[in-house]
């Protein structure tokens, strides 16, 4: 199941727009994450997959201005990381955060996605990490059949796709992101600063107490204030992520199994991070860490798939 929005206007977004206005969204996301430090409120999944980085020259696909997996990647011992993304705007805030964390510029390269996916320029790479991305681009085919180019031959990929399914999840997916395309109101909120978000989820939060024929059960008005202390701008940042981007292809195992395979790559290891979230989402931790128990996959379906697998043909 794919979820492609139009423009706002009632327009198919045009099919070379989409990464750009991908990369226009995540550039909002990930300068306000960079300020709130909470770009690396998601666990690294290196610690989590069975590969030693150390050493490894390393291609990160949809790398995003924060840099945070090649931070991660180099402070764990890779070699080098080359940084993939849309344009060149970008470069700015990914080099200052690169240098914020000491991170030497002979480990590093910046590149733009365009001529990467156009051109070959010979470089073959042990490690392709693409955390976030896949499901937003326009033709994850071609994107795959680079990866597998790109790949040395005993060469490993990672991969993190949302998941598909559940309560929440299509609540978020389907539900927002219907009316996002349909209803101008919502769609001026959602792409709104995100303090103008909280503010007015707040005081529509705070009008359900106050704003009422007969007054509310204290018990009842004490949970819309724990309700409404459980939101926070990384929050809203979430559910711009989750709304406002273009396309978001959910993937359950199977359908990301297949695709890899397709490609050339098998899976031979999926992981499960355990988020630490600072807001209402902390309830939903245990979902994330265990999509297998029986109430995960109620409200979240197949749970978000992060994917250790190598190029196929040689036995791990
Ligand atoms: C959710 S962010 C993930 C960023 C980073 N991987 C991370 O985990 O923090 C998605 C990123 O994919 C990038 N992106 C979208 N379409 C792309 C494409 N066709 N080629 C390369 N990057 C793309 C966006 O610009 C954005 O930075």
């Amino acid at each position: 199941m794919t979820a492609v929005k139009g423009t706002g206007q009632g327009d198919a977004v045009s099919r070379d727009d989409v990464a750009a206005q991908t990369r226009q969204l995540y550039a909002g996301i990930h300068e306000r994450q960079i300020t709130e430090e909470t770009s690396t409120r998601l666990p690294g999944y290196l610690e989590l997959i069975d590969l030693d980085v150390t050493g490894l020259n390393c291609l990160d696909l949809g790398a995003g201005s924060t840099a945070r997996d090649a931070i991660r990647l180099i402070s764990a011992g890779a070699a080098s990381v080359a940084l993939v993304d849309v344009g060149d705007a970008w470069m700015t805030t990914a080099r200052a955060e690169l240098e914020r964390h000491g991170i030497p510029a002979e480990r590093y390269s910046l590149v733009d996605a365009t001529g990467w996916m156009a051109g070959d320029d010979g470089s073959r790479y042990d490690l392709i990490t693409c955390s976030g991305v896949l499901h937003h681009m326009e033709d994850p085919d071609s994107a795959l059949t680079n990866v597998n180019m790109r790949l040395r031959p005993d060469g490993h990929f990672y991969l993190m796709v949302i998941g598909k399914g559940g309560l929440v999840r299509d609540f978020v997916m389907h539900t927002m992101r219907d009316l996002y395309a349909s209803d101008s109101g919502f769609r001026s909120f959602m792409d709104g600063d995100p303090d103008a978000m909280l503010g007015t989820i707040r005081a529509g939060l705070h009008g359900l107490a106050v704003d009422r024929d007969r007054p509310l059960p204290a018990a009842y008005a004490q949970l819309l204030d724990l309700l409404s202390g459980g939101l926070d701008v990384d929050l809203m940042l979430t559910l711009k992520d989750r709304v406002n981007s273009p396309i978001y292809h959910e993937y359950d195992l199977a359908m990301a199994t297949h695709l890899l395979e397709s490609h050339g790559l098998r899976i031979v290891q999926r992981v499960y991070t355990a988020p630490q979230f600072t807001n209402i989402r902390a309830i939903l931790e245990p979902v994330y860490s265990h999509p297998e128990r029986p109430i995960s996959r109620l409200l979240m379906g197949s749970g978000d798939l992060h994917l250790l697998a190598t190029k196929a043909g040689r036995p791990h």
